[in-house]
């Protein structure tokens, strides 16, 4: 399954570790950044996130130091659905009931043990479409 990925500084680590532990599973198009050098989260974010909004079906994980600061610039585009998510019972939460496209970690405040298992959890969970199609379908604003 193609992944594409990115982070910002202090994401790097996270997203080296999870490359590295899923890579019989997936394969990566890293949107960078590459190293632990401060960088501003949108120039990561908005590529990526440009990137799953142009491919339906097309799965991807943010890391920043929150998350939100990628969440939020991910959300911007229409078509993205990034979910924050911090366990991995959030994570088939956000698969099952928002189709979410982009999981979204908040490195700073995660262990890496707990992030392989929402990432783990988030690509091995389904959309239960139903009653939360239709409001998944009210999202978008156009
Ligand atoms: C970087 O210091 C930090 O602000 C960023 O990683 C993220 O947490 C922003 O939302």
């Amino acid at each position: 399954m193609k992944v594409y990925i990115a982070s910002d500084h202090a994401g790097f680590e996270l997203k080296k570790a999870i490359k590295e532990h899923f890579t019989n599973q997936f394969e990566w198009t890293d949107f960078g950044t590459d190293s632990s050098e401060s960088v501003d989260y949108p120039d990561y974010a908005h590529p990526l996130a440009e990137a799953v909004a142009a491919d339906n079906d097309s799965r991807a994980i943010l890391i920043c130091g929150t998350g939100n600061g990628v969440a939020i610039t991910a959300n911007k585009h229409a078509d993205v659905r990034a979910a924050l998510c911090w366990n991995k019972e959030i994570a088939a939460l956000a698969r099952q009931h928002n189709n979410a496209n982009v999981v979204v970690l908040p490195a700073r405040f995660i262990s890496q043990e707990d992030a392989f298992a929402v990432v783990e959890t988030f690509f091995s969970t389904d959309f239960e479409g139903g009653r939360h199609a239709r409001r998944v379908e009210k999202i978008n604003l156009h």
